[in-house]
């Protein structure tokens, strides 16, 4: 029996979980969630005393290993976050050697979309493909590529960062440029989009039911927009449908180039599947090569809502093998 601690650092919110591992079965024990505010320096020093609380609780004697699953780009090899765009103060922080020397385990660090990929391929959605992609699609975009049965993680760990990719000339900003697919797939760029959008539609006396009035604007959150777009709210739908379309844009080129068994997409699509995945289908009939397509299956999260600390273990599984 191995114990597994996860760790999982996003733009938004962290999360720390203890699992136990047996054969290939894992159980998760528990996990603990708080916003992701503070310094770096706070951020870790909370998520390693959550792990060790969780540690009492459950009465265990030792943990195993830790993993790390966070957004790029950091360099795995080092265990360095170098300078993701959805945390702008984390800046070259060696956050392995710091957890190694608290906890005196190994402790492996992977780009979150790497680790979501390898979690779907072990235990979620993806168990048993050659050729997977996952996509975050959360506070982020990236992608983490499963190729010929192993994570392909390229030359300096920034295979995948589809988030990069310029969609359109124009539109909302992510990863530092406008129009690219973090601009429009994130929960950031959604947000930025609907502002846009509510603004429009304020200035023409509409009241989308997410934004009421002018102060409301800088509280559009993409949860507000997608409840208000299940609801039937016109701008909320308009914000979908571009979004809907620029993810199938994106996932087109991501199959074309890579002609994978399955495209798994997290977060966001998960909760908004009913919403997006019609205008995805559209926009993949009209983009991508018809007989990459029609082998691929394009499905959300197996692991749904956590994911992340399922992509946390298996990175602590990495740290396991050094
Ligand atoms: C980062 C990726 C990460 C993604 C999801 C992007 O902004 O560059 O490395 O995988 O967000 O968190
Ligand atoms: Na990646």
């Amino acid at each position: 029996m191995t114990i597994l601690a996860g760790v999982d650092i996003g733009g938004t919110k962290c999360a720390a979980s203890l699992a136990v591992l047996e054969g290939d079965e894992i159980t998760i024990l528990s996990k603990v969630r708080f916003p992701t505010s503070g310094t770096p320096d706070q951020v870790i020093d909370r998520l390693i005393d959550e792990v060790n609380n969780l540690k009492l609780k459950h009465k265990l004697s030792g943990i195993d290993a830790v993993g790390i699953s966070c957004g790029g780009p950091l360099n795995s090899r080092d265990g360095i976050i170098l300078s993701p765009p959805n945390l702008p103060d984390w800046d070259n922080i060696e956050i392995v050697a710091k957890l190694e020397e608290r906890f005196q385990i190994p402790v492996a660090l992977q780009n979150d979309a790497n680790a979501g990929a390898m979690a779907e391929w072990r235990w979620g959605a993806g168990k048993g493909t050659t050729n997977m992609i996952f996509l975050t699609f959360g506070t982020g975009m990236g992608a983490g590529l499963i190729l010929n049965g192993q994570l392909y993680s390229g030359t300096n760990d920034l295979a995948g960062e589809a988030g990069h990719i310029r969609l359109e000339n124009d539109g909302p900003v992510g990863f530092g440029k406008a129009g690219s697919f973090e601009g429009f797939c994130s929960g950031g760029g959604i947000a930025r989009l609907a502002r846009k959008k509510a603004e429009e539609a304020l200035q023409l006396g509409e009241k989308p039911a997410f934004c009421q009035n002018y102060n409301e604007l800088r509280n559009i959150t993409a949860k507000k927009v997608g409840e208000a777009a299940q609801a039937g709210d016109e701008t909320a739908n308009d914000v979908f449908r571009v979004v809907g379309k620029e993810l199938g844009r994106g996932v087109s080129i991501l199959i074309d180039i890579l002609n994978p068994e399955k495209v798994i997409i997290g977060s966001i699509f998960g909760r908004q599947q009913s919403l997006l995945e019609p205008l995805l289908r559209e926009e993949l009939e009209k983009e991508a090569i018809g007989l990459s397509l029609s082998v691929c299956e394009i499905i959300p999260a197996g692991l749904g809502e956590s994911i992340g600390d399922y992509a946390s273990f298996s990175v602590a599984m990495m740290a396991l093998e050094k």
